[in-house]
């Protein structure tokens, strides 16, 4: 089996690749990403060359994605976006081109390959913010709402999905997930961005109140959901994947500070993000029913895991918290990042 994955170098991604190489002997993969600022080529690391290809290149570069794209490819996983919502804030413009004509032109060069399966990783966002304390949950009934211009954009994208398949007949499924968390997950995101700062001793900027809620998933969790989609989906799908741990941003970061033994003191509340979803909840009991898909880590024990990681791996994190990184930090934070 031979399949195509962009976005390979993010922190999704690579652990998609090491989940579809480990699910299935048989499998190739032909990695294909632009290593945007979020993309590292250290993240897929260590994999068998015989096995995994990587290609550097543009999904909105139509001869870079005809060229790498295998004539017999069995499926496209469509990871690659910008994916911050907060660069979204400060301009939209990347999100556009790459999150919507990005997925265009790979959909338009999948229908020319006859590639099997297009598999489209969306997000909870694009459902919009659900009432605190409603008990209420997305499900895959629930209606597009987007209020960022990152939700937007992939709400978006979404809609080429749907019109690739209603239009040209082409296999596609979609799967939308809440907050991920895990290992190589670049530090712009709540949990890496607390854990960098916490080991350092630096203020933890915690938006608005802290009481925003978001449903947490390990990241090997949502890899292997995935997988299930594409292997079980029905065609023209859409699937939610939660494991049931919704949490406040609050808990979220006094969880991190307790693992490293740090102070409360460090949790420094900011002006709030513009347009801030209050909530985000899942029902995943479509794909548990239908895909047989259960998530498996629980929060205590991913999370442990996740410190344990960065803890493991600071040159990882210096590396990575340079340059323009530093700017967008000061843009976002009006404070500068220490180290
Ligand atoms: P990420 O920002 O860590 O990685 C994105 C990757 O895409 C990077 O390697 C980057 O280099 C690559 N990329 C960006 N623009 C590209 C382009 N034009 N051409 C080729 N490659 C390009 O993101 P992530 O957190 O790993 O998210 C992966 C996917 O999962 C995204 O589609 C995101 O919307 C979705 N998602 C993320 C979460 C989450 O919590 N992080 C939750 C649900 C869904
Ligand atoms: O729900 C899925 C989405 O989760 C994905 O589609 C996105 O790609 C991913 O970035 C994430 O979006 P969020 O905006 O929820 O994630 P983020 O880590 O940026 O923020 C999580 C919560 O923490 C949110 O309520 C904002 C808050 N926050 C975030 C940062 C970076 C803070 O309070 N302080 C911060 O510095």
């Amino acid at each position: 089996m031979n399949i195509f994955v962009t976005g390979a170098a993010g922190f999704i991604g690579s652990a998609f690749v090491r989940h579809a190489l480990a699910a299935d002997a048989g499998c190739s993969v032909v990695s294909f990403d632009l290593l945007t600022y979020a993309g590292n080529i250290e993240n897929l690391a260590g994999l068998d060359p015989r096995r995994h290809f990587f290609i550097k290149g543009d999904i909105c570069d139509r001869t870079a994605v005809n060229e790498a794209l295998p004539d017999d490819c069995d499926a496209v996983f469509n990871f690659a976006a910008e994916s911050h919502v907060d660069r979204s804030i400060l301009s939209a413009d990347d999100f556009v081109r790459t999150n919507v004509l990005g997925t265009q032109v790979l959909l338009d060069a999948a229908r020319e390959k006859k590639v099997r399966r297009f598999v489209q990783i969306s997000t909870d966002e694009v459902m919009g913010s659900l009432p605190e304390n409603s008990g209420e949950s997305f499900t895959e009934a629930s209606s597009l709402r987007p209020n960022s211009p990152y939700a937007a954009s992939k709400a978006a994208a979404e809609l080429f999905v749907r019109a690739a398949r209603q239009t040209h007949g082409i296999d596609t499924v979609v799967t939308r997930c809440g907050n991920n968390y895990g290992p190589r997950q670049f530090p712009e995101k709540l949990v890496p961005l607390m854990i960098a700062n916490a080991l350092n001793d630096q203020p933890l900027p915690v938006y608005g109140d802290g009481l925003n809620v978001r449903d947490w998933i390990y990241v090997d969790d949502h890899c292997s959901g995935v997988w299930a989609a594409f292997e079980k989906g029905r065609n023209g799908a859409v699937y939610n994947f939660g494991s049931r741990c919704e949490m406040t941003n609050l808990e979220v970061v006094r969880s991190i500070l307790d693992l490293l033994g740090k102070p409360y003191s460090l949790i420094k509340f900011v002006d709030d993000r513009p347009g801030h979803d209050r909530r985000y909840a899942i029902d995943p009991s479509l794909v548990e029913r239908e895909l047989g898909w259960k998530a498996s880590v629980s929060w205590d024990d991913g999370l442990k895991k996740t410190v344990q990681w960065y803890d493991e791996n600071k040159p990882w994190i210096d590396g990575v918290r340079t340059g323009e990184y530093r700017s967008f930090y000061k843009a976002v934070y009006g404070m500068d990042l220490a180290k």
